[in-house]
Protein backbone atom coordinates (compact mmCIF):
# COMPACT_ATOMS: atom_id res chain seq x y z
CA UNK A 1 0.00 0.00 0.00
CA UNK A 2 1.56 3.78 -0.70
CA UNK A 3 1.71 5.91 2.00
CA UNK A 4 -1.03 8.58 2.33
CA UNK A 5 1.19 10.58 4.64
CA UNK A 6 5.18 10.91 6.14
CA UNK A 7 5.69 9.67 9.76
CA UNK A 8 7.23 13.07 9.91
CA UNK A 9 4.29 14.99 9.60
CA UNK A 10 2.84 17.12 7.12
CA UNK A 11 2.52 20.45 5.95
CA UNK A 12 -1.14 22.10 7.02
CA UNK A 13 -1.81 23.76 3.86
CA UNK A 14 -0.53 24.07 0.10
CA UNK A 15 0.37 27.75 1.21
CA UNK A 16 2.34 26.69 3.67
CA UNK A 17 4.39 24.28 1.65
CA UNK A 18 4.57 27.19 -0.84
CA UNK A 19 6.38 29.45 1.58
CA UNK A 20 8.55 26.22 3.04
CA UNK A 21 9.63 25.56 -0.49
CA UNK A 22 10.37 29.35 -1.15
CA UNK A 23 11.34 29.78 2.46
CA UNK A 24 14.38 27.32 1.63
CA UNK A 25 14.92 28.57 -2.18
CA UNK A 26 15.75 32.13 -0.85
CA UNK A 27 18.15 32.28 0.80
CA UNK A 28 22.12 33.57 1.08
CA UNK A 29 22.37 32.25 -2.93
CA UNK A 30 19.64 35.17 -3.74
CA UNK A 31 20.93 37.93 -1.97
CA UNK A 32 24.44 37.46 -1.08
CA UNK A 33 25.36 35.04 -3.72
CA UNK A 34 23.66 36.13 -6.81
CA UNK A 35 25.03 39.56 -6.71
CA UNK A 36 28.59 38.84 -5.95
CA UNK A 37 28.51 36.19 -8.54
CA UNK A 38 26.80 38.05 -11.53
CA UNK A 39 29.38 40.75 -10.60
CA UNK A 40 32.42 38.72 -11.14
CA UNK A 41 30.90 37.61 -14.73
CA UNK A 42 30.31 40.77 -16.08
CA UNK A 43 26.52 40.83 -15.25
CA UNK A 44 23.73 40.89 -18.06
CA UNK A 45 25.28 37.80 -20.29
CA UNK A 46 25.40 35.64 -17.12
CA UNK A 47 22.22 37.09 -15.89
CA UNK A 48 20.43 35.47 -18.86
CA UNK A 49 21.82 32.46 -18.90
CA UNK A 50 21.12 32.24 -15.04
CA UNK A 51 17.79 33.03 -16.20
CA UNK A 52 17.57 30.50 -18.70
CA UNK A 53 18.88 27.76 -16.19
CA UNK A 54 16.10 28.49 -13.90
CA UNK A 55 13.75 28.09 -16.21
CA UNK A 56 14.78 25.39 -18.73
CA UNK A 57 16.49 23.41 -16.25
CA UNK A 58 15.39 24.30 -12.48
CA UNK A 59 11.96 24.57 -13.05
CA UNK A 60 11.20 21.22 -14.35
CA UNK A 61 13.59 19.26 -11.63
CA UNK A 62 11.88 21.19 -9.56
CA UNK A 63 8.03 19.99 -10.57
CA UNK A 64 10.23 16.18 -10.63
CA UNK A 65 12.31 16.31 -7.36
CA UNK A 66 8.88 17.64 -5.45
CA UNK A 67 7.25 14.51 -7.88
CA UNK A 68 9.61 12.04 -6.17
CA UNK A 69 9.53 13.26 -2.83
CA UNK A 70 5.81 13.26 -2.75
CA UNK A 71 5.31 8.97 -4.10
CA UNK A 72 7.78 8.46 -1.43
CA UNK A 73 6.98 9.92 1.44
CA UNK A 74 9.88 9.30 3.45
CA UNK A 75 13.18 10.93 3.48
CA UNK A 76 15.11 10.76 0.26
CA UNK A 77 17.27 8.05 0.93
CA UNK A 78 14.40 5.95 1.49
CA UNK A 79 12.20 7.53 -0.91
CA UNK A 80 14.60 6.45 -3.63
CA UNK A 81 14.75 2.72 -2.39
CA UNK A 82 11.39 2.44 -2.33
CA UNK A 83 10.57 4.04 -6.17
CA UNK A 84 13.12 2.07 -7.47
CA UNK A 85 11.95 -1.21 -6.39
CA UNK A 86 8.21 -0.15 -7.18
CA UNK A 87 9.90 0.22 -11.11
CA UNK A 88 11.85 -2.78 -10.69
CA UNK A 89 15.06 -1.05 -10.67
CA UNK A 90 17.92 -1.40 -8.40
CA UNK A 91 17.27 -0.18 -4.45
CA UNK A 92 21.20 1.37 -5.37
CA UNK A 93 19.15 4.55 -6.50
CA UNK A 94 19.32 5.29 -2.91
CA UNK A 95 22.83 6.51 -3.22
CA UNK A 96 21.25 9.65 -4.98
CA UNK A 97 19.97 9.90 -1.62
CA UNK A 98 23.26 9.78 0.64
CA UNK A 99 24.72 11.70 -2.09
CA UNK A 100 22.11 14.60 -1.44
CA UNK A 101 22.75 14.21 2.60
CA UNK A 102 26.81 14.61 2.24
CA UNK A 103 26.20 17.72 -0.32
CA UNK A 104 23.70 19.18 2.32
CA UNK A 105 26.38 18.98 5.03
CA UNK A 106 29.19 20.48 2.95
CA UNK A 107 25.95 22.98 1.87
CA UNK A 108 25.45 23.83 5.41
CA UNK A 109 29.12 23.90 6.76
CA UNK A 110 29.71 26.89 5.18
CA UNK A 111 26.46 28.13 4.71
CA UNK A 112 25.94 28.62 8.42
CA UNK A 113 29.82 30.56 7.96
CA UNK A 114 28.11 33.22 6.02
CA UNK A 115 25.18 33.47 7.73
CA UNK A 116 26.87 34.52 10.81
CA UNK A 117 28.35 37.25 8.92
CA UNK A 118 24.82 38.68 8.43
CA UNK A 119 24.17 37.76 12.39
CA UNK A 120 27.42 39.85 13.05
CA UNK A 121 25.84 42.90 10.85
CA UNK A 122 22.64 43.23 12.18
CA UNK A 123 24.67 44.09 15.36
CA UNK A 124 26.76 46.19 13.91
CA UNK A 125 23.62 47.59 12.52
CA UNK A 126 21.90 47.91 15.73
CA UNK A 127 24.55 50.44 17.29
CA UNK A 128 24.85 52.64 14.51
CA UNK A 129 27.77 51.57 12.78
CA UNK A 130 26.76 52.38 9.16
CA UNK A 131 25.98 55.92 10.26
CA UNK A 132 27.71 57.78 7.62
CA UNK A 133 30.22 55.71 6.51
CA UNK A 134 31.71 55.66 3.07
CA UNK A 135 33.21 53.05 1.17
CA UNK A 136 36.86 52.62 3.29
CA UNK A 137 34.53 52.54 6.27
CA UNK A 138 32.44 50.06 5.06
CA UNK A 139 35.54 47.78 3.76
CA UNK A 140 36.98 48.28 7.05
CA UNK A 141 34.00 46.62 9.41
CA UNK A 142 33.84 43.92 6.86
CA UNK A 143 37.92 43.27 7.14
CA UNK A 144 37.60 43.77 10.29
CA UNK A 145 35.37 40.61 10.81
CA UNK A 146 36.35 38.57 8.92
CA UNK A 147 39.69 38.71 9.45
CA UNK A 148 38.89 37.49 13.47
CA UNK A 149 38.31 33.60 13.57
CA UNK A 150 37.04 33.75 17.05
CA UNK A 151 34.49 36.57 16.26
CA UNK A 152 33.31 34.36 12.61
CA UNK A 153 32.96 30.78 15.16
CA UNK A 154 30.85 32.69 17.63
CA UNK A 155 28.47 33.40 14.96
CA UNK A 156 29.00 30.57 12.89
CA UNK A 157 28.14 28.41 16.49
CA UNK A 158 25.26 31.00 17.15
CA UNK A 159 23.62 30.27 13.61
CA UNK A 160 23.58 26.57 13.63
CA UNK A 161 22.34 26.71 16.69
CA UNK A 162 19.30 28.39 15.47
CA UNK A 163 19.40 25.66 12.76
CA UNK A 164 19.30 22.64 15.03
CA UNK A 165 16.45 24.40 17.20
CA UNK A 166 14.07 24.95 14.53
CA UNK A 167 15.04 21.23 13.06
CA UNK A 168 14.34 19.77 16.14
CA UNK A 169 10.85 20.83 16.64
CA UNK A 170 9.49 18.89 13.69
CA UNK A 171 7.29 20.36 10.38
CA UNK A 172 4.94 22.24 11.85
CA UNK A 173 5.49 23.99 15.04
CA UNK A 174 9.52 24.38 13.36
CA UNK A 175 9.85 24.66 10.26
CA UNK A 176 6.22 26.02 9.25
CA UNK A 177 6.31 29.00 11.96
CA UNK A 178 9.79 30.44 10.36
CA UNK A 179 8.59 30.90 7.02
CA UNK A 180 5.01 32.72 7.25
CA UNK A 181 6.04 35.98 8.09
CA UNK A 182 10.12 35.98 6.48
CA UNK A 183 9.31 35.89 2.82
CA UNK A 184 6.99 38.54 2.73
CA UNK A 185 8.89 40.81 4.73
CA UNK A 186 12.08 40.24 3.07
CA UNK A 187 10.67 41.93 -0.25
CA UNK A 188 9.27 44.88 1.25
CA UNK A 189 12.62 45.97 2.58
CA UNK A 190 14.08 44.56 -0.41
CA UNK A 191 11.58 46.91 -2.25
CA UNK A 192 12.48 50.12 -0.27
CA UNK A 193 16.06 49.79 -1.00
CA UNK A 194 15.26 49.38 -4.74
CA UNK A 195 13.75 52.82 -4.53
CA UNK A 196 16.80 53.97 -2.56
CA UNK A 197 19.18 52.81 -4.92
CA UNK A 198 17.16 54.25 -8.20
CA UNK A 199 16.85 57.73 -5.90
CA UNK A 200 20.47 57.92 -5.12
CA UNK A 201 22.31 55.49 -6.97
CA UNK A 202 23.57 55.36 -10.26
CA UNK A 203 20.42 53.21 -10.96
CA UNK A 204 20.79 53.62 -15.00
CA UNK A 205 24.36 52.13 -14.54
CA UNK A 206 23.28 49.40 -12.59
CA UNK A 207 20.28 48.10 -14.44
CA UNK A 208 22.69 48.29 -17.85
CA UNK A 209 25.08 46.20 -15.83
CA UNK A 210 22.37 43.51 -14.73
CA UNK A 211 20.62 43.47 -17.92
CA UNK A 212 22.09 44.43 -21.16
CA UNK A 213 24.32 41.21 -22.31
CA UNK A 214 27.54 40.95 -23.35
CA UNK A 215 28.51 37.56 -24.54
CA UNK A 216 32.00 37.93 -25.26
CA UNK A 217 32.23 38.08 -21.58
CA UNK A 218 31.28 34.68 -21.16
CA UNK A 219 33.81 31.51 -20.58
CA UNK A 220 32.97 27.91 -20.41
CA UNK A 221 33.38 28.73 -16.37
CA UNK A 222 30.77 31.29 -16.34
CA UNK A 223 28.25 28.96 -17.84
CA UNK A 224 28.99 26.41 -15.40
CA UNK A 225 28.31 28.70 -12.90
CA UNK A 226 25.28 30.19 -13.75
CA UNK A 227 24.07 26.86 -14.11
CA UNK A 228 25.10 25.92 -10.54
CA UNK A 229 23.73 28.58 -9.42
CA UNK A 230 20.43 27.94 -10.45
CA UNK A 231 20.45 24.53 -8.59
CA UNK A 232 21.75 26.32 -5.85
CA UNK A 233 19.07 28.91 -5.49
CA UNK A 234 16.16 26.45 -6.20
CA UNK A 235 18.18 24.34 -3.71
CA UNK A 236 17.65 21.92 -6.03
CA UNK A 237 19.83 18.49 -6.20
CA UNK A 238 20.38 17.74 -3.12
CA UNK A 239 17.01 16.48 -1.45
CA UNK A 240 15.67 19.30 0.17
CA UNK A 241 13.04 20.07 -2.33
CA UNK A 242 12.60 16.56 -2.24
CA UNK A 243 11.74 15.82 1.19
CA UNK A 244 9.80 18.80 1.82
CA UNK A 245 7.85 17.28 -1.19
CA UNK A 246 7.00 14.44 1.13
CA UNK A 247 5.28 16.27 3.64
CA UNK A 248 2.85 17.86 0.72
CA UNK A 249 -0.84 16.58 0.50
CA UNK A 250 -1.77 14.52 -1.88
CA UNK A 251 -4.12 16.85 -3.58
CA UNK A 252 -2.13 19.72 -3.67
CA UNK A 253 -0.76 20.90 -7.64
CA UNK A 254 2.93 20.30 -7.93
CA UNK A 255 3.35 22.16 -10.90
CA UNK A 256 1.41 25.54 -9.63
CA UNK A 257 3.43 25.30 -6.14
CA UNK A 258 6.75 24.71 -8.18
CA UNK A 259 6.04 27.41 -10.55
CA UNK A 260 5.35 30.24 -7.01
CA UNK A 261 8.12 29.25 -5.92
CA UNK A 262 10.66 29.74 -8.94
CA UNK A 263 9.19 33.23 -9.97
CA UNK A 264 9.17 33.97 -6.02
CA UNK A 265 12.70 33.30 -6.19
CA UNK A 266 13.88 34.84 -9.55
CA UNK A 267 12.46 38.18 -8.65
CA UNK A 268 14.08 38.29 -5.07
CA UNK A 269 17.65 37.59 -6.45
CA UNK A 270 16.26 40.26 -9.59
CA UNK A 271 15.69 42.75 -6.63
CA UNK A 272 18.31 42.44 -4.35
CA UNK A 273 21.02 43.17 -7.54
CA UNK A 274 18.92 46.26 -8.12
CA UNK A 275 19.30 47.01 -5.06
CA UNK A 276 23.10 46.11 -4.68
CA UNK A 277 24.15 47.59 -8.41
CA UNK A 278 23.53 51.16 -8.28
CA UNK A 279 24.76 51.39 -4.96
CA UNK A 280 28.38 50.02 -5.98
CA UNK A 281 28.31 52.07 -8.97
CA UNK A 282 27.47 55.21 -6.86
CA UNK A 283 30.48 54.66 -4.63
CA UNK A 284 33.11 54.35 -7.48
CA UNK A 285 33.23 50.45 -6.35
CA UNK A 286 34.13 47.58 -8.02
CA UNK A 287 31.28 45.13 -9.27
CA UNK A 288 33.94 41.96 -8.86
CA UNK A 289 34.12 41.86 -4.86
CA UNK A 290 33.68 38.65 -4.53
CA UNK A 291 32.08 37.66 -1.60
CA UNK A 292 32.36 40.70 0.34
CA UNK A 293 29.94 42.62 -2.19
CA UNK A 294 26.43 43.00 -0.32
CA UNK A 295 28.51 43.56 3.10
CA UNK A 296 30.38 46.45 1.51
CA UNK A 297 28.23 48.06 -0.08
CA UNK A 298 24.13 48.43 1.62
CA UNK A 299 25.95 49.77 4.05
CA UNK A 300 26.90 52.94 2.70
CA UNK A 301 23.30 53.39 1.61
CA UNK A 302 21.92 52.44 5.31
CA UNK A 303 24.27 55.06 6.54
CA UNK A 304 23.09 57.82 4.42
CA UNK A 305 19.29 57.30 4.06
CA UNK A 306 16.88 58.49 6.80
CA UNK A 307 16.03 55.74 9.36
CA UNK A 308 19.40 53.66 8.09
CA UNK A 309 19.75 52.40 11.51
CA UNK A 310 16.59 50.74 11.05
CA UNK A 311 16.13 49.80 7.95
CA UNK A 312 19.69 48.22 7.95
CA UNK A 313 18.88 45.89 11.37
CA UNK A 314 15.76 44.81 9.80
CA UNK A 315 17.40 44.32 6.38
CA UNK A 316 20.35 41.99 8.05
CA UNK A 317 17.69 40.27 10.65
CA UNK A 318 15.85 39.28 7.31
CA UNK A 319 18.91 38.12 5.92
CA UNK A 320 19.31 35.95 8.62
CA UNK A 321 15.77 34.67 8.34
CA UNK A 322 16.20 34.00 4.72
CA UNK A 323 19.23 31.89 5.78
CA UNK A 324 17.59 30.04 8.02
CA UNK A 325 14.68 29.13 6.23
CA UNK A 326 17.07 27.62 4.14
CA UNK A 327 19.54 26.35 6.33
CA UNK A 328 16.87 23.65 7.92
CA UNK A 329 16.01 22.21 4.77
CA UNK A 330 19.28 21.32 4.11
CA UNK A 331 19.83 18.64 7.76
CA UNK A 332 15.90 17.74 6.81
CA UNK A 333 17.02 15.29 4.53
CA UNK A 334 19.72 14.07 7.01
CA UNK A 335 17.57 14.09 9.84
CA UNK A 336 14.48 12.23 8.50
CA UNK A 337 16.89 9.50 7.88
CA UNK A 338 17.97 9.50 10.83
CA UNK A 339 14.28 8.91 12.76
CA UNK A 340 13.51 6.42 9.84
CA UNK A 341 16.44 3.84 10.14
CA UNK A 342 18.51 4.51 13.15
CA UNK A 343 14.74 5.06 15.42
CA UNK A 344 17.01 8.61 16.48
CA UNK A 345 14.09 11.11 18.36
CA UNK A 346 13.98 13.87 16.22
CA UNK A 347 16.13 16.63 18.14
CA UNK A 348 18.97 14.09 18.53
CA UNK A 349 18.76 13.61 14.70
CA UNK A 350 19.07 17.50 14.49
CA UNK A 351 21.84 17.99 16.78
CA UNK A 352 24.28 15.71 15.43
CA UNK A 353 23.88 16.53 12.20
CA UNK A 354 23.84 20.42 13.38
CA UNK A 355 27.17 19.37 15.09
CA UNK A 356 29.19 17.71 12.10
CA UNK A 357 28.41 20.43 9.52
CA UNK A 358 29.94 23.02 12.90
CA UNK A 359 33.00 21.33 12.55
CA UNK A 360 33.40 21.25 9.48
CA UNK A 361 32.27 25.04 9.39
CA UNK A 362 35.99 25.48 10.55
CA UNK A 363 37.23 25.34 7.73
CA UNK A 364 35.72 28.09 5.99
CA UNK A 365 35.68 30.43 9.11
CA UNK A 366 39.97 29.83 8.60
CA UNK A 367 39.36 30.43 4.78
CA UNK A 368 38.57 33.82 5.12
CA UNK A 369 41.73 34.74 7.77
CA UNK A 370 44.76 31.71 8.74
CA UNK A 371 43.97 29.85 5.48
CA UNK A 372 43.34 32.63 2.61
CA UNK A 373 46.32 31.43 1.17
CA UNK A 374 44.40 27.99 0.36
CA UNK A 375 45.21 24.95 0.98
CA UNK A 376 44.91 23.36 -2.69
CA UNK A 377 46.21 25.14 -5.26
CA UNK A 378 45.63 28.33 -4.12
CA UNK A 379 42.05 27.60 -3.48
CA UNK A 380 40.47 28.17 0.30
CA UNK A 381 38.54 25.81 1.98
CA UNK A 382 35.47 28.11 1.11
CA UNK A 383 36.19 28.30 -2.33
CA UNK A 384 36.57 24.16 -2.69
CA UNK A 385 33.59 23.31 -1.06
CA UNK A 386 31.28 26.31 -2.97
CA UNK A 387 32.69 25.01 -6.19
CA UNK A 388 32.30 20.82 -5.68
CA UNK A 389 28.22 21.75 -3.88
CA UNK A 390 26.81 24.24 -6.34
CA UNK A 391 29.19 23.47 -9.81
CA UNK A 392 29.61 19.63 -9.78
CA UNK A 393 27.37 18.15 -6.84
CA UNK A 394 23.79 19.45 -7.25
CA UNK A 395 24.23 19.56 -10.81
CA UNK A 396 24.94 15.99 -10.91
CA UNK A 397 22.27 15.22 -8.90
CA UNK A 398 19.75 17.46 -10.65
CA UNK A 399 20.96 15.02 -14.09
CA UNK A 400 19.90 12.01 -11.66
CA UNK A 401 16.64 12.69 -10.69
CA UNK A 402 16.00 13.95 -14.64
CA UNK A 403 17.25 10.27 -15.97
CA UNK A 404 15.01 9.01 -12.70
CA UNK A 405 12.38 10.31 -13.58
CA UNK A 406 12.30 11.27 -17.39
CA UNK A 407 13.64 7.75 -18.18
CA UNK A 408 13.14 5.16 -15.67
CA UNK A 409 10.02 5.58 -13.97
CA UNK A 410 7.27 4.50 -15.69
CA UNK A 411 4.80 7.08 -17.67
CA UNK A 412 2.23 5.60 -15.58
CA UNK A 413 3.47 6.79 -12.55
CA UNK A 414 4.52 10.20 -13.23
CA UNK A 415 1.71 11.24 -14.66
CA UNK A 416 -0.45 9.79 -11.83
CA UNK A 417 1.25 11.79 -9.17
CA UNK A 418 1.67 14.60 -11.22
CA UNK A 419 -2.30 14.56 -12.36
CA UNK A 420 -1.84 16.93 -15.49
CA UNK A 421 -3.72 14.48 -17.46
CA UNK A 422 -1.74 14.72 -21.22
CA UNK A 423 -2.00 18.11 -21.24
CA UNK A 424 0.11 20.65 -22.93
CA UNK A 425 1.86 21.49 -19.89
CA UNK A 426 2.42 17.63 -19.13
CA UNK A 427 3.89 16.59 -22.33
CA UNK A 428 5.74 20.01 -21.99
CA UNK A 429 7.91 19.35 -18.59
CA UNK A 430 8.29 15.94 -19.77
CA UNK A 431 10.11 16.77 -22.44
CA UNK A 432 12.02 19.47 -20.40
CA UNK A 433 13.08 16.78 -17.69
CA UNK A 434 13.95 14.16 -20.68
CA UNK A 435 15.84 16.03 -22.87
CA UNK A 436 16.38 19.57 -22.28
CA UNK A 437 17.23 19.31 -19.05
CA UNK A 438 20.09 16.25 -19.00
CA UNK A 439 21.15 17.20 -22.14
CA UNK A 440 21.84 20.65 -21.04
CA UNK A 441 23.37 19.55 -17.86
CA UNK A 442 25.85 17.36 -19.96
CA UNK A 443 26.76 19.89 -22.06
CA UNK A 444 27.91 21.93 -19.30
CA UNK A 445 30.20 19.75 -17.99
CA UNK A 446 31.43 18.54 -20.91
CA UNK A 447 32.45 22.19 -22.22
CA UNK A 448 33.72 22.90 -18.76
CA UNK A 449 36.00 19.71 -18.84
CA UNK A 450 37.09 20.77 -22.31
CA UNK A 451 35.74 17.78 -23.81
CA UNK A 452 33.00 20.24 -26.40
N1 LIG B 1 18.55 27.86 -1.94
C1 LIG B 1 19.34 28.31 -0.85
C2 LIG B 1 19.80 29.72 -1.11
O1 LIG B 1 19.62 30.26 -2.17
C3 LIG B 1 20.50 27.41 -0.55
C4 LIG B 1 20.19 25.95 -0.52
C5 LIG B 1 20.78 25.08 -1.41
C6 LIG B 1 19.25 25.45 0.39
C7 LIG B 1 20.46 23.74 -1.43
C8 LIG B 1 18.93 24.10 0.39
C9 LIG B 1 19.53 23.25 -0.53
O2 LIG B 1 20.39 30.33 -0.28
Amino acid sequence: MRRTQSIHGQWSSRLVFVLAATGSAVGLGNIWKFPYIAGENGGGAFVLLYLGCIFAIGLPIMIAEIMLGRRGRQSPINTMSTLAREEGLTPAWSLLGWMGVVTGFLILSYYSVIAGWALAYVFHAVGGMFEGIGADEADGLFVDLISDPAQLMLWHTLFMLLTVVVVARGVRSGLERAVEVMVPGLVVILLALVGYAAVEGHFATGFQFLFSADFSRLNANAVLTAMGHAFFTLSLGMGAIMVYGSYLASRASIATTSFMVVIADTVVALLAGLAIFPIVFAAGLEPGQGPGLIFKTLPIAFGQMPGGTFFGTLFFLLLVFAAWTSSISLVEPAVAWLVENRGMQRAWASIVTGALAWVLGVGTVLSFNLWSEGVIFGRTVFDILDYATSNVLLPLGGLLITLFAGWLMSRASVSEELALGNTVLFRLWYFLVRFVAPVGIFIVFLNVLGIL
